[in-house]
């Protein structure tokens, strides 16, 4: 296919025609503007204040944020590209509102967490009872560090920390506490987290306030004071349907395919323009330029993700409903997840399988070259790379860094179009291009999928387990919020 590109080259030569449009990584380069990237971000920004504020998973937002990606994938760009809105269903929850009040009577600063259960029963009042600290472990995550707590009937003060909240949340349960007062682990502003769809019905309501308001109550407490804490949560749970956009080239072999993946939605808390907006809006500027040239051998696939911030619900979905043959075809994945961080740092991911170093040395290079402080960082389990990984597909992208320093308002409302080194951002976006139209061009040396080191049968088997105990909790959340209606129209 290498071979037919400098044939039709020269064919468009022979006929005096432009071979301007002939995919070369420095024509895709050169396309990729720092101002249509802003652009992007701005209207995702937009979207995000028309919005009631958010972009998130089962919110109008995410349903604009979709159309905006159609705009230009269907309507503008129909004729290069092929668009596939996938759907799914997925457990919605929304706090519609949170209350903690202190030992004093005094409103405490506090921060929703999603699928927190309500206080379905009235909002609560109880004594407060510490929990042990133990940064080493992480607090209150382990049944021995509850031994000699009597938790009963009241509401448990857990520093935040090291394992699952859910997992405090569940031994807090298991221990009778009516609920948890979570205080932060470090200084600021706590950021947003999720408690997971699949512990519907499992965990106590929980109010997550700030470090230094626990700590003074932590020490009243060990002073002998009887502390009793309000807290109260109203909260929604209800199946909602969302959507992966996948759009791929209609150019190049559909049996050796390239994919770019960024997530679409944001937290609720906030307009997410660096979570994601930013690889958001490179990918759409990559598929952008892109269209304007042939002559490549690969198809090129871009994803823009659903309820990622819901714990990857949109790409394990896409991933774990590929057959055998269809995951054979795709050669590599690329991830970008936050890429504009305000105070970047350039990690470029790369795992076990021998193959992921075929697009992250490129990935390295290119912002080596580009004077950037580059570094290999290994996967980790909280973006969408995840499922691809699961079935042995080489994998690489780019991070520049979640929280402080790197980004102070990872997962906040102040994630806005105010949050975005622009310069980082398209200096990322360019190298995404110019390694994306390298493996257009040719997939020398790119091993194929790795089926044996990772086991991919049982990690898939795991995925459709995860998506069988979504399903449990979907139903469990219908009953739950009949109940609460019920108990609601007879007070
Ligand atoms: C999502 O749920 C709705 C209502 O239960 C159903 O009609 C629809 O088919 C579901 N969609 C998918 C993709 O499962
Ligand atoms: C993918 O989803 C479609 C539609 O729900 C279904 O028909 C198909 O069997 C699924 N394929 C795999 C491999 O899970
Ligand atoms: C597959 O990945 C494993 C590491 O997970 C590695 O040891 C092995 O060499 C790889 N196999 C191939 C064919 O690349
Ligand atoms: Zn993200």
């Amino acid at each position: 296919m290498k071979g037919l590109g400098l044939v039709l080259a020269t064919f468009f030569a022979s006929r005096g025609l432009a071979t301007d449009n002939i995919l070369t990584p420095e024509k895709l380069e050169a396309d990729i503007k720092l101002e249509e990237l802003e652009r992007n971000l701005w209207n995702l920004d937009r979207i995000a204040r028309e919005n009631g504020g958010s972009r998130a998973f089962g919110l109008p937002g995410y349903q604009a944020s979709v159309n905006y990606i159609l705009e230009r994938a269907q309507t503008r760009f129909g004729a290069q590209y092929d668009t596939l809105v996938q759907p799914f269903n997925h457990t919605f929850a929304q706090v519609l509102s949170i209350s903690v009040t202190g030992p004093d009577g005094e409103a405490v600063d506090v921060v929703p967490l999603i699928y927190n259960p309500g206080t379905d029963a009235g909002p609560i009042s109880a004594p407060l009872v510490d929990t042990p600290v133990d940064d080493a472990r992480g607090s209150a995550c382990f049944e021995d560090q509850w031994q000699g707590i009597d938790a009963t009937g009241k509401l448990a003060l857990v520093k935040r920390g090291t394992c699952a909240i859910s997992d405090k949340l569940k031994l807090a349960k298991a221990h009778g506490a009516v609920g948890v007062i979570l205080y932060n682990n470090v200084a600021g502003t706590p950021s947003s987290a999720t408690l997971g769809a699949e512990n519907v019905g499992l965990l106590v309501p929980v109010g997550t306030i700030y470090q230094d308001i626990g700590e003074s109550w932590r020490t009243r407490l060990a002073a002998g004071e009887e502390l009793v804490v309000g807290l109260s949560v109203d909260s929604v749970f209800e199946e909602r349907e969302t959507w992966n956009v996948i759009v791929e080239t209609k150019e190049g072999d559909p049996n050796n395919v390239i994919v770019l993946g960024a997530h679409l939605d944001s937290v609720q808390a906030g307009p997410g323009i660096n979570d994601d907006g930013s690889g958001t809006s490179a990918l759409i500027e990559i598929m952008t330029a892109l269209r304007s040239y042939s002559g490549f051998a690969n198809k090129v696939r871009f994803a823009w993700w659903g309820a990622e911030e819901s714990g990857l619900i949109g790409s394990l979905y896409y991933t774990s409903n590929l057959s055998e043959e269809e995951a054979d075809r795709i050669r590599f994945y690329f991830n970008y997840d936050m890429v504009g961080s305000p105070a970047p740092v350039f990690a470029v991911y790369t795992g076990d399988n021998p193959g992921d170093l075929t697009g992250a040395e490129p990935l390295r290079d290119y912002l080596s070259a580009a004077g950037r402080d580059a570094y290999f960082g290994s996967f980790g389990s909280s973006s969408d790379y995840v499922g691809f990984l699961e079935l042995g597909i080489p994998s690489s992208g780019i991070f520049t860094g979640a929280g402080a320093p790197a980004d102070p308002c990872y997962h906040l409302a102040c994630d806005t179009i105010s949050n975005v080194d622009l310069e980082a951002l398209t200096t990322n976006a360019r190298a995404a291009a110019v390694v994306a139209a390298g493996m257009a061009l040719s997939l020398d040396g790119v091993p194929p999928r790795n089926k044996t080191s990772l086991n991919p049968r049982g990690s898939r088997n795991n995925i459709r387990a995860q998506f069988d105990k979504w399903k449990r909790a979907a139903k469990h959340a219908s009953t739950e919020k009949s109940c609460s209606h019920k108990e609601k129209s007879t007070v």
